[in-house]
């Protein structure tokens, strides 16, 4: 049975209309009472949490871990919208969800794009499970120009070069891209946090969906790893309204000038970015990045 989309608020797309935490803007739409979520909610050991920064393939992700849940079988992700299988923990109405949620029906999956420091505090003494997704931030700066400015729900980039230099500057909700990967690359190595990129997602789904699942401590026959394939593809999560965002009111989103399943490739920052705008991403990159462990991602 199809599910209303919460009613969000309607605000006008300005920077004095973000929720300002700690220096870090947030679209009032989908986020309120960060403070006292990160101090009051309580997250439960058997939750399955989907991590990341905005653009890096979220949605993919959290087809992939409602398929896997169902053991391949496509019913739940074809009657019930992506964000009522996994709702936002940032959003006041879907935190209501996610505490309403029927415990027999465990885990409870939910989203979230917080950076670490702003995330409740309770996971860091549960046995919660944090699947952290990561992508080449230049294909996510390119994802994001082309999303955010069908968002009806944040301020809209003029230019590429304009979204550009605010996603360097770290002047984009949700904050900065390396911030948000620094701090939580800080619980790499715990055994209850997976780190995935989407470009190792893109080589080996199959793989990945293996290493997922023992993750998840679920196991599936080569059948039901086939059908989670077949059904978290782009083609089909594309034709899938309940996965698509098609179903968005339009004063979150003009569906007319982006959608959510755009290219569903790696790479594509190549047609976007000019050469000098790459030598700046460089520069920036490496000064941002600096002490990290060397070839920590695939794009590097
Ligand atoms: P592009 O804009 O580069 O196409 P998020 O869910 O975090 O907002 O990320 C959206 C990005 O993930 C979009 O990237 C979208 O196309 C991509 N994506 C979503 N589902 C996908 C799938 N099944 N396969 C590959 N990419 C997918």
């Amino acid at each position: 049975m199809e599910q209303p989309v919460p009613a969000c608020k309607e605000v006008v797309p300005t920077d004095t209309d973000y929720l300002w935490i700690e220096g870090i803007p947030f679209p009032t739409a989908v986020c309120q009472n960060l403070t006292s979520l990160r101090e009051e909610f309580v997250v439960k050991d058997e939750d399955v949490i989907i991590l990341s920064y905005p653009k890096s393939g979220t949605n993919w992700l959290v087809e992939i871990l409602s398929l896997i849940h169902t053991k391949g079988d496509p019913s739940w992700v074809q009657s019930v919208p992506i964000y009522h299988r996994s709702p936002w923990l940032e959003s006041e109405i879907w935190v209501e969800e996610i505490k309403k949620h029927p415990p027999e029906k465990c885990p409870r999956y939910y989203s979230s794009h917080l950076p670490i420091h702003l995330f409740p505090k309770s996971f860091f003494n549960s046995k919660a499970k944090i699947i952290y997704l990561i992508r080449n931030p230049r294909d996510v700066i390119t994802s994001g120009y082309h999303f955010w400015k069908a968002m009806k729900i944040v301020k809209n980039p003029e230019s590429f070069e304009q979204y550009f230099h605010w996603f360097l500057q770290g002047n984009v909700v949700y904050g900065s891209w390396f911030d948000h990967i620094r701090g939580w690359l800080t619980m790499r190595g715990k055994e209850n946090f997976l780190i995935v990129t989407y470009e190792d997602l893109s080589q080996d789904i199959r793989g990945r969906i293996e290493v997922i699942s023992q993750f998840l401590g679920k196991k599936l026959n080569p059948e039901e790893l086939n059908s989670v394939l077949e059904n978290a593809s782009f083609q089909v999560m594309k034709d899938n309204k309940m996965s698509n965002f098609s179903q968005l009111p339009d004063y979150i989103i003009d569906h007319s000038k982006g959608q959510l399943l755009r290219k569903g490739i790696t790479g594509d920052w190549k047609n976007h970015f000019t050469v000098a705008q790459s030598e700046t991403f460089d520069k920036i990159y490496q000064e941002k990045m600096a002490g990290l462990p060397q070839k920590l991602f695939p794009w590097e």
